[in-house]
């Protein structure tokens, strides 16, 4: 799957958002090694603290159906490019710290290294 798929892909989970409180809906989409797509979008509660990004969404639908890492993940919000949150950057760096993160804007992309977004990130192997 190209990008712009992915993007696409981002860009419909976007328009499922629950996001009555910002309203700021964002769409997530990732894709794994062997071409498994899973999407997310933000979900919020009235509790703010207890909403989930797109991201975050995307990759626990992933990990709860047994992929454990992705290769891309494509972010959408506003026309401007929409970043990961740093918590966000801290679970992709979990499951995919090699990955490719693709922040949309309105008519074009920017690509990052998952690893360049969360410099000197605390990892699991941090633990050891
Ligand atoms: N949000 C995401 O879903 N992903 C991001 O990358 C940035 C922020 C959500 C959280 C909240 O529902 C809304 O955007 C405003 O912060």
């Amino acid at each position: 799957m190209v990008i712009e798929e992915l993007i696409e892909k981002a860009r419909e989970a976007q328009k499922l958002a629950y996001a009555p409180y910002s309203n700021f809906p964002v769409g997530a989409a990732l894709i794994t090694e062997d071409g498994t797509v899973f999407t997310g979008c933000n979900i919020e509660s009235a509790a703010y603290g207890a909403t989930n990004c797109a991201e975050r969404v995307a990759i626990q639908k992933a990990v709860s159906e047994g992929y454990h890492s992705f290769t891309h993940l494509a972010v959408v919000g506003r026309e401007d490019y929409t970043y990961p949150c740093g918590i966000c950057r801290q679970v992709i760096m979990e499951f995919a710290p090699k990955s490719k993160i693709i922040v949309s804007g309105k008519d074009d992309y920017v690509l990052h290294n998952a690893e360049d977004l969360l410099p000197y990130a605390f990892t699991g192997k941090d633990l050891l």
